[in-house]
């Protein structure tokens, strides 16, 4: 089935009308209809954590999530998470600190993931930062330092 669906889309506190067809994922919504090209597309099925935002304060794999399914509730990308002033959130500043990229491409979702891992309360260890931190895939292997600025993040906002 085609047709076009209306939809009123919450996205960082603003509301944003998009039109696309039922088959149209969070993510395509995103990047392709409302040019929120933070959120990033490594594989599209799930399994690189690329494309992780957040719903409800949830962190989800938006190429996973049709955007019909998010209407209603509220959306953060990255693109939300800074203060509206330009402050950093801390976690973006210890990813900053520690070096804890290369190439960038997956940093904006393990960002959104580490932002919700730190919520979520499982930064006890590094071996459970790693765990719940392990459908975020980095290519580079930039892991080490990704550990250390989210257990940096944890102990700065805890
Ligand atoms: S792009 Fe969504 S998990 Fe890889
Ligand atoms: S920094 Fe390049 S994929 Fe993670």
């Amino acid at each position: 089935m085609t047709g076009t669906l209306n939809l009123k889309l919450d996205i960082n506190g603003e509301s944003r009308d998009v039109a696309v067809e039922p088959r149209v994922t969070l993510l395509d919504a995103l990047r392709e209809h409302l040019g929120l090209t933070g959120t990033k597309k490594g594989c599209d099925q799930g399994q690189c954590g690329a494309c992780t935002v957040h719903i409800d304060g949830q962190r989800v794999l938006a190429c996973l999530t049709l955007a019909a399914q998010a209407e209603g509730r509220a959306i953060t990308t990255i693109e939300g998470l800074a203060d509206p002033n330009g402050a950093l959130h801390p976690v973006q500043s210890a990813f900053l600190e520690h070096d804890a990229f290369q190439c960038g491409y997956c940093t904006p979702g393990q960002i959104m993931s580490a932002v919700a891992c730190i919520r979520e309360g499982h930064t006890k260890s590094d071996n459970e930062i790693r765990e719940y931190m392990s459908g975020n895939l980095c290519r580079c292997g930039a892991y080490s330092h990704i550990v250390a600025a989210v257990r940096e993040a944890a102990e700065a906002t805890s």
